[in-house]
């Protein structure tokens, strides 16, 4: 095991590792792990992986779990990277990729998180998981733990899609329904966590989650042969994904499998919740809670996010940007992306292709980008959303 400490992403403060840790113990910020990567590369080598299994653990040096017997696996990760050369010719952008998250277990993204986070809670001794969540998140936390044998206990607006509802159901978690928003099921999971003796893994309130995500930059980088594109373009609600990938590029160069060159990062939201939009228009490094949120991409409804400044610091220093899109931009876009590609795309994916358009019209992406479009899942979860 690789795992040196855990430190905080704010102040810098060092945890002890093999601990179960939520938040920063001094500034209430999230943790993030550290690893001796010079032992790391030692045997996680470029032409190693060619002989690898064709899930994330590929890159097991770089990942937190001790025991491989603790691992709690469906096979996540290692998606295609698709080559979308029609959408490419009809937007301008040859060299136009969408990253397919939508062919993980539980059908998202959130697989990868999750995968890492029980397998940590397993490893750790913690046996009742709680999260707060917009859907996804609730259905492979629902899985996972089932896999692993350890109880789930799910947080979820009332108006989730159904399928997320129904999947949490049928794969033995305890499910509860709130009216009102992501931010409100998480406060109620942090008043009733110690007298249930739950641990809490909602997204960057635990540090594990976010190294399964950061999967999806050892991924991009490994697909186009260790050069990074230049511009990614991702959907951003809580940002694990974004956050996870800008630390694996850090990590690839400390282990000088790749140089200092970095995309530009660029986080997409809907219009009707877009505070890191708002923050990084504004020049500041916390965003404020987004008043009245409220988009059909549920994934995108979170009106107040922990690790804002961990994306914002990461789309100011990429040169990248924050670009919202509307609803009638968004579904519009599924079916577009759909009927070119043939991705059937989960709302919050689509959102990178009219984000790409005003990139374009803004001259702020040009024809010799490579660029690629994070598609987090699938669309057929949001039957409401098309009906
Ligand atoms: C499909 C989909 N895309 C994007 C997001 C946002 O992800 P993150 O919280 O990592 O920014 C979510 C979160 O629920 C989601 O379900
Ligand atoms: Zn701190």
């Amino acid at each position: 095991m690789n795992v040196t400490h855990l430190e905080c992403a704010l102040c810098g403060l060092r945890h002890e590792a093999q601990r179960l840790h939520n938040l920063c113990r001094e500034c209430g910020k999230p943790l993030l792990v550290r690893y001796d990567l010079e032992r790391a590369k030692q045997s996680l080598t470029k032409e190693s992986l060619l002989q690898r299994r064709s899930d994330l653990w590929r890159y097991r040096e770089v990942l937190p779990v001790g025991d491989d017997a603790n691992i709690v696996s469906f096979g996540e990760g290692w998606t295609p990277l698709l080559h979308a050369s029609r959408l490419g010719e009809i937007v301008g952008i040859p060299e136009l990729y969408i990253k397919d998250e939508g062919q993980n277990p539980t059908q998202s993204f959130k697989a990868r998180g999750m995968a890492t986070a029980v397998s940590m809670a397993k490893e750790l001794g913690s046996t009742k998981l709680a999260v707060p969540s917009a859907g996804n998140a609730a259905g492979a936390l629902a899985a996972y733990a089932a896999r692993a044998g350890l109880e789930s206990f799910i947080f979820m607006p009332r108006d989730t899609p159904r399928a997320n509802i129904v999947e949490c159901e049928q794969t033995g978690a305890h499910v509860t329904l709130m009216d009102g928003l992501i931010t409100d099921c998480g406060a109620e999971v942090g008043r009733r966590k110690e007298a249930e003796g739950w641990f809490d893994v909602s997204t960057l309130k635990e540090p594990y989650r976010v190294e399964g995500k950061k999967t999806l930059g050892y991924e991009v980088a490994e697909q186009l042969s260790w050069e990074l594109p230049d511009v990614i373009i991702y959907p951003t609600g809580g940002g694990t994904g974004l956050i996870g990938m800008w630390k694996a590029f850090d990590e690839m160069e400390q282990m000088g499998w790749i140089g200092s060159k970095r995309p530009r990062m660029v986080t997409v939201q809907a219009a009707g919740c877009a505070p890191i939009v708002q923050a990084f228009a504004d020049g500041k490094r916390f965003a404020d809670e987004f008043p009245n949120a409220a988009t059909t991409a549920s994934g995108l409804r979170v009106p107040k996010a922990i690790g804002d400044f961990l994306i914002l610091d990461a789309l100011r220093d990429s040169g990248g940007t924050a670009v919202a899109v509307t609803d009638d931009e968004l579904i519009a876009a599924t079916r577009e992306i759909g009927a070119t590609e043939g991705v059937f795309c989960a709302p919050e994916g689509a959102a990178c292709l009219p984000a790409l358009r005003k990139l374009i019209e803004a001259e702020q992406v040009r024809q010799s980008d490579r660029v690629v479009l994070f598609n987090t899942g699938s669309g057929v979860k949001y039957m409401e959303s098309f009906s």
